[in-house]
């Protein structure tokens, strides 16, 4: 239905384990968007800036986002803070490309940031409870790799699929983290370690979850019109949908679909006017390797069931028919929660301009990004295409 914005600059951290403090974090994925913008940039151009966090490991929880205008050195412009769990970025993103859309804004800058690994697991796991329902879920125990095991256990035995599905799931997105030099974990992982791995909520195993991730992602985005003076490469947005479910997973009808992907994917598609088959390849949220088979069937690529059958079939690979998760997913790339979302943006804006090195796919004209908060609470879809 034609451009609603475009991406002319884009800035990734390592992920990781990393000694930077957030502030170091924001200002170098700050830069990096910054140096990537190939002419003219200006920051005295950038209209509005959102800062996507969950608060960042108890660092900076309230009026973080004055810290973005502090390093991006734009003092005046107003921030805001977006915080819907893991899927902040996908949410911020969405509200950068609305205020270019309303054209009171020329360039909007969207930053995730998080600070995970400096804080005790027991201070982690409380911190990272809060994003959950709490009068079921958390006081009865549940952590988010309980609930999604749970929900796992009830999808393999729903439909008849192994573990090897979820395995298959875990070793594809490690080869592809094994060629991201950004990734948290650059190693490949063999079927036989994935499966015999310690298990940490039956039937997710220490390789059927993504790691506590420390890092940050940042973009520019500006008005279509206002792009080429920036670059003659810009990645156009061209649908978004969001949508948000019952945070208690007890009050869904079923627990193996989400229906805030479902909903966010069928706007985004028809915002963008494009059909399922138009789009080269996914990034989509596998904060556990049971979330990708989830997310395939929610989002109308697979049918009900069929996610495993695919996987198993290599058509996820990157030498697939539909790739999924060629930067690692956050399974290998790794989850610093507000990140992630502008984090997956970042590898469809390499992919889409050829830039993406040893994991270039072969075809990249158009791309979906799936960010998910919580257990399949709030979500949030974008299609984009190349310029
Ligand atoms: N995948 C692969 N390897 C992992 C890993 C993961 N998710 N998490 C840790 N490892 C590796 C570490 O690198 C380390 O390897 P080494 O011994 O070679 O150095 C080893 O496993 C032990 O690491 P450790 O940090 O002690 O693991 P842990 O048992 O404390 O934590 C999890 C493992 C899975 C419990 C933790 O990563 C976790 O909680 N993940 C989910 C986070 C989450 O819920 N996010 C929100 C999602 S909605």
């Amino acid at each position: 239905m034609g451009h609603r914005a475009a991406i002319v600059g884009a800035g990734h951290t390592r992920f990781g384990a990393l000694p930077q403090t957030p502030r170091e974090l924001l200002r170098q994925a700050i830069d990096g968007a910054v140096a990537s913008v190939d002419r003219g940039f200006d920051r005295r151009r950038i209209g509005a800036a959102y800062l996507a966090t969950l608060g960042f490991g108890g660092w900076q929880i309230g009026n973080a986002s004055a810290l973005v205008a502090e390093e991006a050195g734009t003092p005046g412009v107003p921030t805001l803070r977006v915080e819907n769990a893991c899927a902040s970025g996908g949410f911020a993103l969405h509200e950068a490309v609305r205020a270019v859309e309303s054209g009171n804004v020329e360039l909007a800058l969207v930053v995730g940031l998080e600070k995970m690994t400096d804080v005790s697991s027991a201070r982690r796991r409380y911190w990272l409870g809060v994003s959950g329902e709490t009068e079921w879920e958390r006081q009865a125990g549940l952590t988010f790799a309980g609930v999604y095991g749970l929900i796992a256990a009830r999808y393999l035995a729903r439909y008849g699929v192994d573990r090897t599905a979820l395995a298959e799931v875990a070793v594809k997105n490690h080869a592809n983290g094994a060629l991201n030099p950004n990734a948290h974990f650059q190693k490949p992982v063999s079927r036989e370690a994935a499966l015999g791995a310690p298990r940490v909520a039956d039937p997710l195993g220490l390789y059927d979850c993504c790691p506590v991730s420390d890092g940050a992602a940042a973009l520019l985005i500006a008005a279509p019109e206002a792009a080429r003076p920036y670059t003659d490469s810009p990645v156009y947005v061209e649908g978004l949908g969001a949508a948000s479910d019952a945070l208690a997973v007890q009050e869904r009808p079923e627990p193996t679909r989400f229906e805030a992907t479902r909903a966010a994917g069928d706007r985004a598609f028809r915002s963008a006017g494009l059909e399922r088959s138009a789009i080269s390849f996914a990034e989509l949220h596998d904060c556990f390797t049971i979330a990708e088979l989830l997310a395939l069937e929610d989002l109308g690529f697979a049918d009900r069931g069929a996610a495993g059958p695919m996987t198993l079939g290599g058509a996820t690979r990157r030498d697939g028919a539909f790739p999924v998760n060629p930067d690692g997913g956050l399974k290998a790339k790794g989850h610093p929660i507000g990140a992630t979302g502008v984090a997956q943006a970042y590898e469809v804006f390499l992919q889409l301009r050829g830039a993406a090195g040893a994991r270039q796919l072969p075809r990249a004209e158009r791309a979906l990004t799936h960010n998910v908060g919580g257990a399949g609470a709030t979500a949030a879809v974008t299609i984009f295409s190349a310029g």
